[in-house]
């Protein structure tokens, strides 16, 4: 096996040891304050919301995992069934693996076979050419581009890029040449309100800030390494709520997407609150397609939509665009960052009205 293969197994194996039932995100230092009256009905709620200028029945995706291997081409049979039965938009894996070796093309293409009419996705790293970018897409006959940037889990992961100094520029010409919407999406170690303005400034229009909370590369990568240890960069990053929230005043700009550490319908409503407009989660997927198979996934996601519209019953709100009009508390070491760093954290407790 190739040692592109080889880390893809290593990724998902890694992945699910590591994945833990309790959250360990920011969602759970954050609370809606309650109110006594909705004054609205479970049937006036709508779960829909939209990207990459495709219209979706629910607010979240199976977002950019694997693919590279035959194991992980079963994997991605898997999920793509789920995203098919449930019209969730899916990305795959980086399909660099296929880009350097083309006889792997059929593990990422199987996402494509399972499900012809799905809004599919493919993956690249940003270190990639406009020529590559336009592979990825062709091999998945995908509807849009998901772009990776991962510089943490490059610098820790023994055989990682060392040259970061282009993907910026790589971003923008991609993004200008490619022919389909694009993506950019951190790894789960979230971004800052510079990253999200420099996206900005190269023609990015859609951003899925991926923060800490859920898998984490710098872990991951660290538990491939035989040589010395990276275990102080576990801890690298941005969760995903301080993440939005830096990110928050600029949503006139860009469109904000969300992921990292969420494992629930609540996490989701809590993401879909601080402004993202839609929702991926990879490790939970990965853990309910790996551990029950795409039927009892399908059944759970079935129960997450009834959990889903209890929550926006309970906050009053009767679609996605009126969750950002709830009221949220933070705890203390939110505030803190939010205090450093300036941004006006009050406002998000009275909302409502
Ligand atoms: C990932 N992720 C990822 N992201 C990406 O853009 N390209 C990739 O090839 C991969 N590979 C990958 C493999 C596995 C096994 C997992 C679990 C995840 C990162 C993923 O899309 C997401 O940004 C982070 O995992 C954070 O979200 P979760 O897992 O906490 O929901």
């Amino acid at each position: 096996m190739n040692i592109d293969s080889k880390r893809k197994d290593e990724h998902v194996e890694l992945a699910e040891k590591q994945y833990q039932t309790a959250s360990q995100s920011d969602f759970q230092k954050i609370r809606f304050v309650h109110h006594s009256f909705p004054q609205i009905k479970t049937d006036d709620v709508s779960l829909a919301s939209h990207m990459l200028g495709h219209d979706m029945p629910l607010p979240f995706y199976i977002n950019g995992m694997t693919g590279g291997s035959d194991k992980t081409k079963d994997i991605n049979a898997r999920l793509a069934e789920v995203a098919k039965e449930l019209n969730l938009v899916m990305a795959s894996g980086s399909v660099s693996a296929a880009i350097k070796h083309p006889e792997l093309s059929d593990s990422f293409r199987v996402i494509r076979e399972v499900n012809p009419n799905g809004f599919v996705l493919a993956n690249v790293g940003a270190h990639h050419s406009v020529e590559n970018a336009k592979r990825a897409v062709a091999i998945l006959e995908a509807n849009a581009l998901q772009i990776h940037v991962n510089a943490p889990q490059e610098l820790v992961m023994p055989e990682g890029d060392r040259d970061l100094s282009m993907w910026l520029n790589q971003i923008e010409q991609i993004v200008a040449n490619v022919g389909v919407p694009v993506m950019v999406k951190e790894v789960g170690f979230g971004m800052s309100r510079e990253t999200v303005q420099q996206l900005i400034n190269v023609g990015v229009e859609w951003v899925d800030v991926s923060g800490r909370g859920g898998t984490n590369f710098a872990a991951i990568e660290n538990a491939r390494r035989t040589t010395f240890s990276y275990d102080d960069l576990e801890n690298w990053g941005q969760s995903t709520v301080i993440s939005l929230l830096e990110a928050h005043d600029m949503a006139d700009d860009v469109h904000l997407l969300a992921s990292g550490g969420v494992k629930s319908p609540y996490d989701i409503i809590k993401a879909l609150s601080l402004g993202a407009e839609a929702v991926g989660l990879s490790g939970q997927f990965l853990h309910m397609v790996v551990n029950d198979g795409p039927e009892k996934t399908i059944e759970t996601v079935e129960a997450w939509k009834e959990k889903m519209i209890a929550i926006m019953t309970l906050l009053g709100k009767t679609s996605v665009k009126e969750l950002q009009k709830t009221d949220l508390i933070f705890q203390r070491d939110i505030i803190d960052w939010c205090d450093m760093r300036g941004i006006d954290y009050r406002k998000f407790s009275k909302r409502s009205n």
